[in-house]
């Protein structure tokens, strides 16, 4: 069966991108004109996805605002005679994509929810006994040529009969202590689509050679649900899905490793340094208006060096 079910986890509360986040979800800040979670959603579409599972909380609902189909705007703006091309891009129903939404519950006592094996959790019902993707709310991966990383992970996955495939992609050895790092066999490192022998999370400096950082795409067996379940918590109360990963090759299941590719352009956005570059480089690629904020930017740089002496 072709994969065509996905998680994206989205009920983190986003501290890090404060206070931008106090009131607008993460996810649904535009990178360009889109919101990033719309960018996250078109690549699972084109990736042959079609049924999408938001795990949210009460303070996403815009998300789940964001996908309705709109289709009352659409009339009003044909019967005034407007450009109705932007909110045409939500025929998501006439494509055969459907959304579900559940949420992720912050137990009673806890401020927070616990992390991101507990969000994959909640969708075990929806993904049954299917392979599916998880794809992380905050991240894009852009450009590139086809088959896109997502493409070429499912491909693997299938082929290799596995049990986890991670999109990674190569970090500077500074950064190798902010990533779970993926450790892949020895035979395979150079290889583009390898298999993983350990992941360690955050790894301190000197504790591994790799440089292999999870991008936060995945696609799963539905046994990984009873190795989230076998998770102890972290000292900070969260339930990380690397350690569960872990469980997965410490029981001799093949875990595999695709790289993000030449071209491809990964976006974190859990800072605002890396949300403002994300915002930038895709306003550059607007068909419009990127030529201009592009003359914007060439004249700002052009005043800086007249006035830095
Ligand atoms: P992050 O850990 O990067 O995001 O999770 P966060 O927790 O929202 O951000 P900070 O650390 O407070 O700044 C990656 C993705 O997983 C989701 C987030 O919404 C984000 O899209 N997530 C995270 C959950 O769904 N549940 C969690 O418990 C944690």
């Amino acid at each position: 069966m072709p994969i065509d079910k996905a998680v994206i986890p989205v009920a983190g509360l986003g501290t890090r991108l404060l206070p931008t986040t106090k009131a607008v979800p993460k996810e649904m800040l535009p990178a360009g004109r889109l919101p990033i979670i719309h960018h996250v959603v078109d690549e699972l579409i084109a990736a042959g996805i079609r049924r999408i599972l938001f795990v949210s909380s009460r303070s996403k609902v815009a998300i789940e605002n964001h996908f309705d189909d709109y289709s009352q705007l659409l009339m009003a703006l044909e019967l005034d005679g407007r450009d109705a091309r932007e909110v045409g891009r939500f025929d998501y129903r006439q494509r055969g994509i459907e959304f579900f939404f559940t949420r992720q519950q912050v137990p009673l006592g806890d401020t927070k929810p616990l992390g991101t094996g507990d969000a994959v959790a909640a969708a075990e019902s929806f993904v049954g006994d299917s392979d599916f993707v998880v794809a992380f709310g905050d991240s894009i991966i852009h450009g590139g040529e086809e088959p896109s990383l997502l493409q070429r992970m499912v491909a693997s996955h299938d082929h290799h009969d596995a049990a986890c495939t991670i999109g990674a992609w190569n970090v500077s050895p500074d950064q190798v202590s902010n990533y779970g790092i993926l450790v892949p066999r020895e035979q395979e490192a150079a290889e583009a689509d390898c298999r993983v022998q350990d992941v360690i999370e955050k790894p301190a400096a000197g504790v591994t050679s790799s440089r292999l950082a999870i991008s936060a795409r995945y696609v799963f067996g539905a046994e990984i649900f009873a190795q989230i379940r076998a998770v102890a918590p972290a000292q900070n109360g969260e339930i990380y899905l690397t350690d569960a990963i872990r469980r997965l090759i410490e029981n001799g299941r093949e875990v595999r490793a695709v790289r993000v590719g030449e071209g491809e352009q990964r976006y974190d956005i859990g800072n605002h340094r890396a949300y403002f570059r994300t915002f930038v480089d895709f306003a550059l690629e607007d068909p419009e208006w990127g030529p201009d904020l592009m003359d914007y930017l060439r004249e700002r740089i052009k005043a800086e060096d007249v006035d830095s002496p």
